[in-house]
């Protein structure tokens, strides 16, 4: 039975909490049903924060495979109108977990040692490319081989990388990330620009064209980063880097689903192992909040952004989308499938009456 955690507070956040408002508001809790917000929001079990306009946007969601390699936004990025391919789809092409090789990439990372030990209790299989893999066996026990794979690689290092990683693999989560400011994190030259552009290039660059899914973990505000707050967090270039990740991924030819978070809260669970993980529970903070266009401005569970992306990888109308992410007070979609397609769903729908 899932219990809640204690968690110490996190010292090495890449966005600083002071610098952004505390959103969103807290109001009180309606019954748990899929909401929509004029905001644009899509949520679970909490009304909707207000106020918040959308701009419009502009949607490319078939690109073909590495067609343009990005090069360094210099300026804010008007958010692209996503439209939803398929808005009124509710069956998905792929349910058998069995059928599943999911490559983790940042899998030792806090959003992807749950991402790792979800996929773990849902006997899906996992594939981790970790620079250091003794940590997958202090973070999930000894494992069967059928069952968790673990490949040495850096994620700045195209040589490493080899083919061989890729092999049966169909489907990749890449939750990779540094600090936003210089840290111990950056030491060997592992910045923003290394990892969360140059490692995402080199990643989607090494994958075969059958992967069926890639899912990036970015962040909320990269299409703001010239903007206040988000230039301060920009200052050394990671929302500017995480923007060019993200056009490579939607430029590369491959289904894709981007997940852009808000400030990560719960975790990272590093002192912790698998029976640990799977217990954590996301508190109070299990409403979901789910919107497109780059809105939001708030916290979001690392549990709920886990779960977001092995929901993703299943719900096809979530192919060629960017989300963005926040958590709030109240019951949430918990795993269940049909209440995140109903999210994902509304998401879309509500991004195109903002701009219609
Ligand atoms: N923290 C926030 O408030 C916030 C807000 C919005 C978005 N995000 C983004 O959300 C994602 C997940 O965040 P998180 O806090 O859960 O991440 P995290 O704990 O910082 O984990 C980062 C992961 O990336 C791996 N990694 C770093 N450099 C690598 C490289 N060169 N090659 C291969 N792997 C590398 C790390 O592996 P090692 O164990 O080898 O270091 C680790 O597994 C990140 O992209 C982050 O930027 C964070």
């Amino acid at each position: 039975m899932a219990s809640k955690l204690a968690f110490p507070p996190i010292t090495d956040l890449p966005i600083p909490t002071k610098i952004f408002p505390t959103l969103p508001q807290r109001i009180p809790l309606i019954s748990l049903h899929v909401l929509c917000s004029s905001s644009g929001h899509t949520f679970f079990g909490h009304k909707s924060p207000s106020g918040s306009s959308r701009k419009v946007a502009s949607s490319s969601s078939s690109p073909s495979r590495l067609s343009s390699a990005s090069s360094a936004p210099d300026a804010v990025v008007e958010e692209e109108i996503l439209h939803s391919p398929t808005p009124d789809s509710t069956q998905d092409s792929q349910n058998d977990p069995s059928s599943k090789l999911v490559l983790v990439v940042g899998g030792s990372g806090g959003v992807g040692q749950l991402v790792v030990a979800s996929l773990l209790s849902r006997n899906i299989k996992a594939r981790l490319i970790l620079r250091d893999p003794e940590k997958a066996t202090s973070l999930f026990g000894k494992q069967d081989e059928e069952k968790l794979q673990v490949v040495k690689g850096d994620t700045r290092n195209p040589l490493d990388l080899k083919p061989s990683m890729f092999e049966g693999v169909t489907h990749v989560i890449c939750c990779t990330g540094t600090t936003a400011f210089p840290s111990r994190r950056w030491d060997g030259d592992n910045t923003p620009e290394r990892v969360d552009w140059e490692g995402v290039r080199n990643l989607v660059s090494a994958l075969p064209p059958s992967a069926k899914r890639i899912i990036l973990v970015s962040s909320i505000g990269v299409t703001k980063f010239n903007e206040l707050p988000w230039s301060i967090m920009n200052l050394f270039g990671v929302l500017k880097y995480k923007k060019m990740g993200e056009d490579f991924v939607r430029n590369c030819g491959l289904p894709f689903t981007i997940i852009r978070a808000g400030r990560l809260t719960d975790g990272p669970y590093t002192s912790y192992d698998l029976n640990t993980l799977l217990k954590a529970t996301a508190g109070e903070r299990r409403a979901v909040l789910l919107g497109q266009g780059d809105k939001l401005v708030g916290e979001v569970s690392r549990l709920v952004v886990a779960e977001a992306c092995i929901q993703a990888l299943d719900i096809d109308l979530t192919e060629g989308q960017i989300y963005e992410i926040n958590s709030i007070k109240g019951d949430g979609p918990g795993s269940d499938r049909e209440k995140w397609r109903e999210l994902f769903k509304l998401a879309h729908t509500q991004n195109l009456q903002a701009h219609s």
